[in-house]
């Protein structure tokens, strides 16, 4: 394990507490609900969302417990994302994070309400957040937009519309990538900023969306290089469903070139703060090379 794999185990240890504390406190009836929400939480996953923000939180002297139900939110969100996503009448996937797909499990609408009550719970714990006044407010706000019809949804959207679309270019490209990935790994870095006063705003930002533009250009690298030991999903799924990719506009090494200059960018972005951002020069270089 290298200093960067170790550091990431930490901060997925540490949110695994936080979430294993809400999983502990779910009361839902039916039972089924809690079980299958809790199914695709504790399902494993990278964690990189929270531990971008606990980073962020060191990088910019934010205490670790300001940000933890922003952490939180934010993997509930993104974790109703992949339910949906997996969906039948979205990518119709069977595999996620090593394990069946919550609907294989539970059924399509069981799943369906499995997201939905991810992403209810999600605001209920910003709502909270807004009662401790300051800037809370701007930051539950933020990730709000990141997840919403002009973030994620409108990425998904796109994603949907421009499958099997022989006119699909670089720009709607650029479109599904931002919105649909690349906002909801911009917010772990913007909350912190913005319970900074706003310190490193402009950078922070810019910084999230280049990196989260590579992580979706690495995802669509792997979907056709991983294997589903690794990825714990299933690979060649973007070819099955003809979607709008850096691959299918590029070909494979054109989309390795383009995640070469993006990771370039990152670092150039990340040269513009002061302080210690050896962890986020890592994070890139990983990104950049990983394998699942
Ligand atoms: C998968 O996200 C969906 C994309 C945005 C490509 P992650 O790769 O972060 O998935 P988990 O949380 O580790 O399962
Ligand atoms: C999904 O992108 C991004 C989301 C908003 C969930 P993909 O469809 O490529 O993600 P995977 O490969 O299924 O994880
Ligand atoms: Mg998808
Ligand atoms: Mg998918
Ligand atoms: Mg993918």
């Amino acid at each position: 394990m290298n200093d960067l794999e170790y550091k990431l185990s930490r901060y997925a240890e540490d949110f695994n507490l936080i979430l294993d504390n809400f999983l502990n406190g779910l009361n839902c009836e039916p039972k089924i609900l809690g079980e299958s929400l809790k199914y695709s939480l504790s399902a494993g996953g990278k964690r990189i969302r929270p531990a971008m923000m606990f980073a962020a939180g060191e990088l910019l002297h934010i205490e670790r417990s300001c940000l933890e139900q922003y952490a939180l939110a934010l993997e509930l969100i993104h974790t109703y994302s992949l339910i949906h996503d997996d969906l039948p009448e979205m990518d119709n996937d069977d595999f996620r994070r090593g394990k069946p797909s919550n609907h294989k499990v539970y059924g399509a609408g069981n799943a369906v309400l499995a997201g939905d009550g991810l992403l209810n719970t999600a605001y209920s714990i910003l709502l909270a957040q807004c009662r401790k006044g300051g800037n809370s407010v701007s930051a539950a706000e933020f990730i709000c937009d990141c997840a919403g019809i002009y973030g994620m949804i409108a990425g998904q959207s796109a994603d949907l519309l421009y499958e099997a679309d022989a006119q699909a270019d670089e720009k709607m490209l650029g479109f599904i990538y931002a919105n649909k990935t690349a906002k909801m790994l911009t917010a772990p870095l913007v909350v912190p900023s913005i319970l900074a006063d706003g310190k490193y705003y402009s950078e922070l930002k810019l910084f999230g969306m280049n990196f989260g533009c590579l992580f979706q250009l690495t995802d669509d690298i792997l979907d056709v290089e991983g294997d589903f030991a690794t990825l714990g999903k299933t690979a060649g799924k973007d070819k099955k469903g003809d979607k709008c990719t850096a691959v299918k506009l590029f070909g494979l090494e054109g989309a390795k070139l383009r995640a070469d200059m993006l990771a370039d960018k990152c670092l150039k972005i990340l040269n513009c703060i002061d302080g210690d951002t050896c962890f986020f020069e890592e994070l890139v270089q990983y990104v950049l090379s990983r394998n699942s």
